[in-house]
């Protein structure tokens, strides 16, 4: 038998999947996987389930319901002054992953070549791969993931077709400033090339403000911004997500995802419509809510020796693991999380090309989007585990309870004398010996039973598994 697309069955179980599997059979918290534990606005989810009893059952438009088009160029001229044409200028796809795969369809010729920062998320290089184009990473780097302008000008070339810029940032959580989306866009001009901007965390910022790349000056026919309702509204099951692009670009889009998916569940974007109107107060209201929660869970890894790096946008914060890691990478590292914490993060080394540069392998993701009492759970697993303070005051109990045992001790050790030559005298006495009082000479014990342990157990088992290393997660 010929046997199936060879890149793609060559591609592992992705670390998310890997890593929401150990939690799950661990029972252990699941700070892997990106997705809010609570659900989203209640408006939203009645228009959807009202949408579905009034006739919205059949396919929705190839490029969208207007109203959704419509609702996304108000929210584009609303927060970022920027003039769509919702006719000509927006299409409605089945999640971002759909949008970014379609945009990319669109723009690559086999042989192109694509800038990507690293790290980056797990769809964008398998994606490029199907299609033929040459990856070209530059990294930000941490600890304050910085981008070097030097690094990212070598990056571009004559065969450059587009950069794919992920702002804000998953893993990293940075938010690429204006000067930063400057240099981008000069380089775009320069290389007569485009940009798709995979914007889903757009509302997801906490103190910064998101600028969309397409804003910038030669930016406006050269961009494709991608939005996704999932991230904007908690409800990341729907897959909704919107494309905005110049006329050009969004017509050949457009056939791109008239092959992959035609159009999408037109109940869920009714809903969506809905929420795109929330306006400025909603998405403040879910930013201030998200900052709080960055700022509990990144505060408690701090306090744990657990640094973390900066985090102004997105679902995620970075950690160093460097003070705990005991010799173990970021994936061992995780493994044990859940096993022996119960907890769940992923390993960052995951974000990088396999095929590029060693990765760092003292970082670890973890995603706060969940209810603040989930979160600080999480984090009494984790002191329970990493404590220093513990550490120190086991010490030191160790230490008081020996001092407050000796007189004790040296009792017993008194009346072990007197036992033994109470055995002497006896033995004189009676002469049998008095041989199995515990303080004398105790009852042999049997042997322990040798427990393997739960890393052992995985040591054991992982030889089955997929390469863990695989950057198409
Ligand atoms: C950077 C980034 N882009 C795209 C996506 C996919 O978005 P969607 O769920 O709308 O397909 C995600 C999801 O985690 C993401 O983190």
């Amino acid at each position: 038998m010929k046997s199936p697309n060879a890149f793609l069955g060559s591609l592992p179980t992705t670390i998310f999947t890997t890593m929401s599997q150990l939690a799950m059979t661990h029972g252990a918290i699941n700070l892997g996987q990106g997705f809010p534990d609570t659900e989203g606005p209640a408006t939203l989810i009645d228009e959807a389930a009202n949408a579905l009893r009034d006739g919205r059952n059949q396919y929705a438009p190839l490029t969208g319901l207007p109203e959704l088009r419509e609702a996304v160029a108000r929210a584009s001229k609303r927060d970022y002054d920027l003039d769509i044409d919702p006719a000509q200028e927006v299409i409605v796809t089945s999640g971002a992953t759909e949008a970014l795969a379609v945009s990319l369809m669109a723009l690559i010729e086999p042989g192109d070549e694509v800038v990507l920062i690293e790290p980056l998320y797990d769809t964008y290089l398998p994606v490029l791969r199907l299609l033929g184009a040459v990856p070209r990473c530059v990294r930000v780097e941490a600890p304050d993931w910085h981008l070097s302008e030097e690094t990212l000008r070598d990056a571009f070339s004559d065969r450059t077709k587009l950069i794919l810029l992920n702002s804000p940032m998953n893993p990293s959580g940075k938010v690429f400033t204006a000067q930063e989306l400057d240099l981008i866009a000069s380089l775009v001009l320069a290389h007569d090339c485009y940009a798709i901007c995979d914007e889903v965390y757009e509302h997801l910022t906490f103190g910064v403000k998101h600028i969309p790349l397409m804003t910038r000056p030669g930016m406006r026919d050269r961009a494709i911004r991608i939005g996704s309702a999932g991230k904007s509204f908690s409800v990341t099951g729907w897959k909704i997500g919107y494309i905005t692009a110049c006329p050009a670009l969004a017509s050949v889009i457009a056939k791109a995802h008239q092959i992959i998916a035609f159009s999408s569940a037109p109940n869920l974007q009714r809903a969506v419509a809905k929420g795109l109107d929330l306006g400025e107060a909603f998405f403040a209201e879910l930013s201030e809510s998200l900052r709080a929660r960055r700022d509990l869970f990144a505060n408690g890894l701090n306090r744990l020796g657990f640094p973390t790096l900066p985090a102004d946008g997105s679902y995620f914060v970075v950690a160093d693991i460097s003070a705990h890691a005991e010799g173990r990478d970021d994936v061992a590292f995780c493994r044990d999380l859940v096993t022996e914490a119960g907890v769940a993060a992923i390993p960052v080394s995951a974000f990088y090309d396999p095929h590029g540069a060693e990765p760092p392998r003292h970082l670890v993701r973890f995603a706060f989007c969940k209810t603040e009492a989930v979160l600080r759970e999480a984090l009494g697993h984790l002191e329970r585990r990493f404590s220093l303070r513990r550490v120190e005051t086991r010490s030191s109990c160790r230490l008081v309870r020996a001092a407050r045992a000796a007189p004790l001790v040296a009792y017993l050790v008194a009346a072990s004398r007197l036992f033994r030559k109470w055995g002497s005298v006896r033995r004189f006495l009676v002469g049998r010996p008095f041989r199995h009082h515990p303080l004398v000479s105790p009852v042999p014990q049997e042997r322990p039973v040798d427990r393997p342990r739960y890393r052992d157990h995985w040591a054991a088992t992982r030889r089955s598994e997929p390469d863990w290393q695989a950057g198409c997660a």
